[in-house]
């Protein structure tokens, strides 16, 4: 029966750019795929269906459309089409990636809760919550801000305070206000939909489901059966629902209420699987309901309970096939040297900077491949380890066997390899590619591939190496470069190199889930036809037969060596910054409060040179006139003379910190030449400079350019 896997990775927020620790679960998940879709012929064949979407509801996404003066859609879909430069970027072959925001995703969600209301799992619950009067919306803990019950530091938010660590409700907040009008909330109550997680049928559910065997890594296993104690009494029933204005799905029969984003999104991977199938003419239903389907699901160790207990439940109680078919891979975060990452402490990881910098994205793959297990621990990126590795594997050990014999193939042999194999190289081939597991002789392949299956990559690799440390050893004894000197060795040389060849080959085959871009330019040096896990099976000498006679094309330089430098510059904050900013690591605890702390300043973007900034042209504006900008709690709108003969409009994200009147009359810095950009409001026609600290929420101000006297409108500043 052909295996028909469904694999998802976790849905990334619209709000933002993907950042590394995305790229590292999209890799991870991408080389289980590419193995899988590897195994094509015969009873191995797969048949797979990789699919991602952005999750796209939710209050921040609205909020953030709304600062913009744009819809959430265009805000969502200026998101998405950033998308492709990472995922092509970092060879991530999705075959469909969609949205959350689509019909289907409507359609799936809605017929879930229907489902699960007339099963008697939906409860309404009258709820005092908070609301801002002014914006005339209910506020989550995170949207209010006011001064720490406990230590008094002021602009913290409603649930802790980042300066004492202290946990609070909002309520205990001293001077609490609205973080978008800073009105003071007032309490209202409001009808709230329940899942009934509480109910006992869910525990005795997922009490089975968890245990079923190969859905959840042990320690997951345990996890979950903590949260769901001994008898359900941990479960409590989960608020499914948010009141407008919210940029989500409507509930059924419910006007003004929407589902929580976290109650749609998951359904989003079922709507993207719809979407590709309705492309494809692949029949949805039928695959859902195929025994031969499984969901395998890729997820971070912060998102577990989502997944693990809502989400179950509500796939089960709506009777929905995928229920039986989802197993859930859960992995760690990424941390460097040990620790989370810190933009501050310059250990961030910018993947576009990364690809930016030239850096190969396969030895990023390669790297947290080699890293990779199928338990729940964090995986440490550190940079001399890096370098290291990929030099020493991939270069040192792997790319180092073409580059020392392809070359004599093409110059002594017309690109010919030989047409038959000394006894001795073949016994080679086969010491390369097999093992001796208590006497009994195994092919590597077959465990290489049990790792891969088993999501254990860094084993993986680490027995593919071996096969690269003998044939290595074979390359260093028979010396291909002393043959070629010697006019009676023409045979021997040609064994060798052919030899040499072919483990090269079977290498290539067996890394090409972890480097697909260079088996690419392999296969196609080697006349080859894409690589089929099949290729690597070598008794019966399959592995020799095909390559042997055969004419292979030119050799061409597959990767190079990673320099060090590379990795300083990777990392956000370059050293001088990092310097003046960050106490040293000893220093810290002291006890001696640092000037300005590492979190103070925000990291400086890449060098530029001198034409790079004077394609940016500021000018001296007078703000002749300010006005609010009626819809917008953000916007202030600026009539601005810049010499020109002309009034410039332009709309700025100023409001919060500035009374119109306050600047009517003064000078200020405008970019003249940016592009008009069309907002809700209107046309803006230029941008107003302003500073802002990198931590907003530690320091919200915002504050608006100032020259000194004697700048007249129109001057350039250079
Ligand atoms: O944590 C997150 O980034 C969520 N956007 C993950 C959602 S996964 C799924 F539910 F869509
Ligand atoms: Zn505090």
């Amino acid at each position: 029966m052909t295996r028909k896997l469904f694999v998802t990775t976790a849905l990334p927020y619209a709000n933002a750019a993907f950042h590394i620790g995305h790229i590292m679960e999209y890799i991870q998940a991408d080389i289980w795929v590419r193995f899988q879709r590897m195994q094509r012929d015969g009873a191995a064949a797969r048949e797979v269906h990789f699919v991602g979407a952005d999750d796209t509801h939710g209050t921040p996404i609205m909020i953030a459309a709304e600062k913009e003066g744009i819809t959430p859609q265009q805000f969502v879909a200026n998101i998405a089409a950033g998308r492709a430069q990472y995922l092509d970027g970092f060879h991530i072959a999705f075959d469909n990636w969609y949205s959350t925001d689509s019909p289907e995703n409507v359609d799936l969600s809605q017929s879930i809760y229907r489902k699960l209301r007339d099963t008697g799992l939906i409860v309404t619950k009258t709820v005092d919550r908070f609301f801002d009067p002014v914006k005339g919306m209910f506020l989550a803990d995170r949207n209010i801000k006011g001064e720490c019950p406990k230590c008094g530091a002021k602009n913290q938010y409603g649930d802790n305070c980042e300066v004492c660590g202290a946990a609070y409700q909002p309520t205990d907040l001293v001077n609490p206000f609205s973080v978008f009008t800073n009105a003071t909330p007032v309490m209202k109550p409001s009808e709230q939909y329940f899942f009934k997680l509480s109910d006992p049928r869910c525990f005795e559910f997922l009490k089975s489901w968890l245990n079923t065997p190969g859905r959840l890594q042990p320690e997951m296993v345990n996890k979950v059966s903590e949260w769901l104690g001994e008898a359900g009494e941990k479960l409590a029933d989960w608020d499914i629902s948010r009141d407008a204005p919210y940029f989500g799905i409507p509930i059924p029969d419910a006007p003004g209420k929407f589902f929580y984003v976290w109650m749609d999104a998951p359904v989003g991977y079922l709507a993207s699987l719809k979407n590709y199938c309705d492309k494809q003419g692949l029949d949805f239903d039928a695959l859902l309901n195929d025994p031969a389907t499984e969901q395998i699901h890729f997820i971070g160790k912060d998102i577990v309970s989502f997944h693990l207990l809502f989400w179950p439940a509500m796939l089960k109680f709506a009777g929905h096939p995928v229920i039986d078919k989802l197993k859930v891979n859960v992995h760690g975060f990424l941390t460097v040297n040990n620790e989370k990452m810190s933009k501050s402490r310059g250990t961030g990881i910018s993947p576009l900077r990364y690809l930016d910098l030239g850096m190969n994205p396969e030895w990023l793959r390669y790297y947290i491949a080699f890293k990779l297990n199928s338990k729940v621990e964090d995986l440490d990126f550190n940079g001399d380890d890096f370098v290291a590795r990929v030099n020493s594997d991939l270069i040192g050990k792997y790319v180092n066997i073409a580059s020392r014999c392809a070359g004599f193939i093409a110059k002594r042999f017309d690109g010919k390899l030989a047409s038959v194999l000394s006894e001795g190289a073949q016994s080679w081939i086969n010491r390369a590619l097999t093992v001796d597991v208590n006497g009994v002789i195994v092919e590597r392949q077959a465990s290489i591939a049990a790792h891969f299956e088993n999501r254990e990559f860094g084993k993986a690799l680490r027995e593919i190496m071996e096969i690269a440390d003998i044939t290595n050893q074979y390359v260093d004894e028979n010396k291909p470069w002393i043959l070629a000197k010697d006019a009676d060795k023409t045979a021997e040389l040609h064994d060798v190199c052919t030899t040499a060849l072919i483990l090269f080959r079977q290498l290539t085959i067996l890394l090409s889930p972890v480097l697909p871009g260079v088996a690419k330019n392999v296969a196609s040096f080697l006349n080859d036809a894409e690589f089929s896990w099949a290729d690597t099976q070598v008794f019966g000498d399959a592995v020799s037969n095909s390559m042997l006679g055969r004419t292979i094309g030119a050799y061409s330089h597959l990767m190079t060596r990673m320099d060090a430098k590379m990795i300083e510059a990777l990392f956000d904050a370059p050293q001088a910054a990092a310097a003046i900013a960050a106490p040293a690591p000893d220093a810290a605890n002291d006890g001696a409060a640092p000037a300005t702390t590492a979190a103070a300043i925000e990291e400086l973007a890449p060098e530029i040179k001198i034409d790079d900034f004077l394609k940016v042209d500021l000018r001296i504006a007078k703000i002749v006139n300010c006005e609010l900008v009626d819809g917008s709690d953000k916007l202030l709108r600026l009539t601005l003379d810049a010499g020109e003969g002309r009034l410039r409009n332009v709309f700025s994200g100023i409001r919060s910190a500035y009374q119109p009147e306050e600047l009517i009359g003064k000078l200020t810095v405008l970019v003249a030449n940016l592009a008009p950009r069309k907002m809700k409001f209107g046309i803006s026609e230029g941008m107003v400079m302003a500073a802002s600290a990198a931590d907003e929420k530690a320091n919200p101000g915002i504050y608006i350019l100032n020259p000194w006297p004697g700048a007249e409108p129109g001057m350039r500043i250079r």
